[in-house]
């Protein structure tokens, strides 16, 4: 087990499928609204996507993941199943995907808020999604691993909030998941040093409560114990000599 750089000619490939996917994020996103069950349409329409833009979906079929989205509604942190369940409004939805292109591979990740939601609510999304960028900030060679998780745990924690526990990012490119982990929970200067050539998915997710989490009835889906709402964004970055690239961007 170790750490695969990745070449100028991967790297640019997995920019092409974070294009790719940054793409089907913001359009699913926009047809997110209150009272609609879009969750299994919303796949339907990330799949058609993806494949016409000569994408392949990364999490269909990948450890026996049945759909080509991740959708995680309020209490649900990651890899909840498309499956219909109806979204109100003020409902906080993480969509999260995975495109492969030419045999190399991106994973991200937006939380959407739908409707409208009350003051807490909107300050967790939008806390992590700050959170996400302070990781960035210090997503550099030379830095390390625990550097990016103590920042997003650093801003959270700013503002009341919590990393979710037992929940990390990992490297990416060939594979979904791949090393080095990225913990959102962790010391400055500790973990792995970046260096350049590594592509990451750094992926903070915050809890508004506790931090426990656990594993959902349907067996995909993973919750918090207390069942209040988490948010999660991520990208795909490779470290360069000057900072993060994001590579799953338009
Ligand atoms: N998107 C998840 C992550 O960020 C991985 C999904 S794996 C699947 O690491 F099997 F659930 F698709
Ligand atoms: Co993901
Ligand atoms: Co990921």
């Amino acid at each position: 087990m170790k750490i695969h750089l990745k070449t100028p000619q991967q790297i640019e490939r997995i920019r092409k499928a974070g294009r790719i996917a940054a793409r089907v994020l913001r359009t699913c996103a926009e047809a997110i609204e209150p009272n609609r069950t879009v969750d299994v349409e919303l796949d339907q329409l990330a799949e058609r996507m993806v494949l016409e833009m000569g994408g392949f979906p990364a999490f269909k079929g990948y450890r026996l993941y049945p759909s080509v989205l991740c959708v995680s509604i309020n209490e649900e942190v990651v890899h909840g199943v498309p499956s219909g369940r109806v979204l109100r409004s003020g409902d906080i939805v993480t969509l999260d995907i995975g495109v492969y292109y030419e045999g190399f591979c991106c994973d991200t990740a937006i939380t959407v808020i739908v409707g409208h939601a009350d003051y807490q609510r909107k300050r967790l999304v939008r806390v992590t999604e700050e959170a996400l960028q302070k990781s960035l900030e210090v997503a550099r060679a030379g830095n390390t691993t625990g550097d990016i998780g103590a920042a997003a745990q650093q801003h959270a924690e700013a503002f009341g909030f919590k990393p979710a526990k037992n929940l990390a990012g990992h490297g990416v490119g060939r594979f979904v998941h791949e090393l080095p982990d990225i913990p959102n929970i962790a010391q400055p200067g500790t973990g792995v040093e970046l260096k350049p050539g590594m592509v990451l998915a750094i992926e903070p997710m915050i809890v508004m409560g506790e931090p426990e989490v656990e594993i959902s009835e349907n067996e995909w889906a993973i919750v918090t114990r207390d069942r209040k709402p988490a948010a999660h964004f991520e990208h795909t970055v490779v470290i360069t000599e000057n900072g993060a690239d994001v590579l799953t961007v338009e």
